[in-house]
């Protein structure tokens, strides 16, 4: 039996959970900065890692008690130690590092994206291979898993993230932040087909969401007021969902792979899920709601499935490296 700690501060979640074996959840806790940086329209990243700092240890005390464990019971310390902001990443490591340290237990370095993936093998029988879009607030990619530590990546985006799409429309429709969760709760009051915007044509797995965002705001430009805002969202989330789900499926088609998964902040969205269902050949797994965005569970999971321990100077860093 392996119970690991996980520890996630990327960016405006400061989160703490305890999983055994990697699929069972003992404790989950976060806490979300959202309304602290709502006020800034976005994550304001000085501002993230003071409250990361007020708050880790008393969410790390939380998660033990709530599991009923104790330090002498865990396996290892897990953290994330990016892709992320760095002033915030390095609350969290540190933390861990002491704890690692005071507790004479093993610091796993987990990488962010690796724990997004890693969620679907909570509470499930998942295993690779498979094929994997990530879709987040930084990233979207499709990356073909071989096992549970050795992901190809096959395409990703060549400038905005999915998720980054979604805040910058919400924004441009007055929606607030974070942008995501607003347009997926409006979107099905609204008709997709009302405006025609471009998936982004770009060859291969790659995606392409910048001219996206940039019809929205010339159509935006050129109504009048007041702003057909629910058929707006709609048609705007049908042309990213439409062009999410037709590569990972020619890529589950070309693999001839038996699995997809869904992993990331934009894994929560409805409508992504729904397309999935309706149009994969095959099974499709995805992280419950709480679990898609950000949370230590998953860096707990990913301790477990691909974890090595790291040395005590171990680092942060802010993006992924090139592949
Ligand atoms: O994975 P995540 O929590 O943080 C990063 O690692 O970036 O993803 C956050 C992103 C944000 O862009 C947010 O707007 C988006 O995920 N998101 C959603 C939904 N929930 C969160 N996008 C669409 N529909 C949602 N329900
Ligand atoms: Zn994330």
């Amino acid at each position: 039996m392996a119970i690991y700690l996980g520890v996630e501060t990327s960016c405006d979640e400061t989160a703490a959970a305890v999983v055994r074996d990697g699929r069972e959840v003992l404790s989950t806790r976060l806490l979300s900065q959202i309304p602290l940086h709502q006020q800034f329209g976005g994550v304001v990243p000085e501002v993230a890692a003071r409250k990361h700092l007020e708050t880790i240890n008393l969410i790390i005390q939380d998660a033990l008690d709530a599991a009923k464990i104790q330090p002498e019971d865990l396996t290892g310390i897990a953290c994330t130690v990016g892709p992320g902001l760095v002033g915030t990443l390095l609350i969290g490591l540190s933390a861990a590092k002491a704890l690692s340290w005071a507790w004479d237990r093993p610091l796993i370095a987990v990488d962010h994206l690796l724990a997004h993936v890693c969620a679907n093998y909570l509470d499930t029988d998942l295993e690779p291979p498979f094929v994997a879009l990530l879709v987040s607030g930084g990233h979207t990619q499709i990356i073909h898993f071989e096992s549970y530590s050795v992901g190809r990546i096959l395409g990703q985006t060549r400038d905005d993230a999915a998720g980054e799409a979604y805040d910058k429309v919400a924004r441009l429709l007055g929606l607030g932040y974070p942008g995501g969760p607003a347009i997926d709760r409006l979107a099905p009051e609204g008709d997709p087909q009302a405006f025609k915007f471009p998936e982004g044509v770009v060859p291969g797995y790659d995606f392409s969401f910048s001219g996206l965002k940039t019809a929205v705001k010339r159509t935006i430009d050129r109504l009048e007021q007041p702003l057909p805002v629910a058929d707006l969202a709609a048609s705007f989330q049908d042309a990213v969902t439409r062009v999410l789900v037709k590569k990972t499926l020619q890529a589950q088609k070309e693999l001839a792979v038996k699995r997809v998964v869904l992993a990331g902040g934009v894994a929560a969205n409805r409508e992504l899920r729904r397309k999935f269902e309706q149009q994969s050949p095959v099974p499709v797994f995805f992280p419950k709601m709480s679990l898609c965005t950000d949370n230590a569970a998953m860096v707990a999971a990913a301790a477990h499935f691909c974890g090595s321990a790291a040395a005590l100077d171990v680092g942060v860093y802010s993006r992924q490296a090139r592949q």
